[in-house]
């Protein structure tokens, strides 16, 4: 099976970006402890981050046909992206959008996510480790679908 995890604008400043909100961990540090989970359990994994919607939409089409899931922090991109969105709903890849912080003890802005209705669902306040766990959802999904 083949995952892509993608990681939205401003997740490159993780370990420095506001620590207080999301943490000290490096976004090299997720994609390493992601890439060796997913190594322990044979799962191919491609780690992308982009500042660009545009470029974000790009990987998700690559995607098509050849990944059976993404783990997906749109970031900013959360609350604003009907283009995302449409993406998601359009490639058909399942996808598990994760946030480090809880948006929903945040501005009123942040409560709003246009992705998660299209994904198959969302973790969010958990930190890191919330990437771990759509590993985990998504091996069982993969068990399922026989992958
Ligand atoms: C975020 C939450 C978003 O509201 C914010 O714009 C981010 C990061 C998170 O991981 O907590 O850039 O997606």
């Amino acid at each position: 099976a083949k995952l892509l995890v993608l990681h939205g604008p401003n997740l490159n400043l993780l370990g420095t970006r506001e620590p207080e909100v999301y943490g000290k961990t490096t976004l090299e540090q997720i994609n390493r402890d992601l890439t060796a989970l997913a190594q322990e359990f044979g799962v191919e994994i491609d780690c992308c981050q982009s500042n660009h919607e545009g470029a974000l939409i790009d990987r998700m089409q690559e995607a098509m046909g050849n990944t059976h899931g993404i783990i997906f922090n749109p970031g900013g991109y959360t609350h604003t992206s009907v283009a995302l969105r449409d993406c998601i709903a359009g490639t058909s890849i399942p996808t598990i959008e994760v946030h480090l912080s809880n948006v929903h003890a945040r501005e009123e802005f942040r409560h709003r996510s246009l992705l998660a209705p299209v994904c198959k669902g969302q973790i969010t306040g958990l930190g890191a480790i919330g990437y771990t766990l759509a590993f985990h959802a998504f091996l069982e999904d993969f068990a399922k679908r026989g992958l």
